[in-house]
């Protein structure tokens, strides 16, 4: 079975519903807020699965903050379970003495989250730390902990809210677990 035509066909279930993921982001947001009053706040995003939560996200921040995103790949299948990533666009904006939040989508394994941490961190920045809006901790094989999480998600592939499968399903509105015919065809 290949992607179809209607995006609900390959959704086994909804996760995660739009209200549920509009209540636990301007909880976040406004827990945020809280913790960056008087910091120069600076989200960072890795594209690009974590797009829809920034843009979200950043409407319930009530500080100053400024965005910048980052791109990475892999090096290749040989090196990928080390997380080493090469940089293909690197952030525009220093981040020396900036409190650095990373806004991730979904922390999986953590190697290469964990690898572009360490990267920033070299930078010297005020501080950084990791929101990620799902967090499946059964899978986590780096040594690496968000500071905030969204949601806790069991090991299920799950798609929409920007999260992929084969680049596509980023536009469903809400959380699916993807039938597994899809990608075990
Ligand atoms: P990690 O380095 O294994 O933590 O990789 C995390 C990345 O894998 C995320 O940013 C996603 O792009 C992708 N990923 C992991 N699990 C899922 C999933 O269930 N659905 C869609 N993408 C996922
Ligand atoms: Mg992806």
């Amino acid at each position: 079975m290949s992607v179809s035509a209607n995006m609900e066909q390959d959704v086994l279930r909804t996760l995660l519903s739009e209200e549920q993921l509009k209540q636990r982001v301007a909880e976040l947001g406004r827990q945020l807020t809280e913790e960056y009053r008087g910091k120069d706040l600076l989200l960072v995003t890795v594209l690009k699965g974590a797009v829809v939560f920034l843009a979200d996200l950043m409407r319930c921040i009530d500080v100053p903050a400024e965005i910048d995103f980052m791109v990475v790949s892999s090096y290749g299948a040989g090196v990928k379970s080390s997380g080493v990533v090469k940089i293909v666009k690197d952030l525009d904006i220093p981040l020396k003495d900036r409190h650095i939040l990373i806004v991730e989508d979904i922390l999986d394994s953590g190697l290469t989250l964990s690898y572009i941490k360490q990267m920033l961190e070299n930078r010297g920045p005020a501080s950084i730390r990791i929101v990620t809006l799902l967090d499946k901790p059964a899978r986590r094989k780096a040594d690496l902990k968000a500071d905030y999480v969204g949601f806790e998600v069991p090991d299920d592939f799950v798609i929409g809210y920007g999260l992929d499968y084969d680049e596509k399903y980023r536009n469903l509105p809400y959380i699916g677990v993807l039938k597994p015919e899809v990608y075990s065809e």
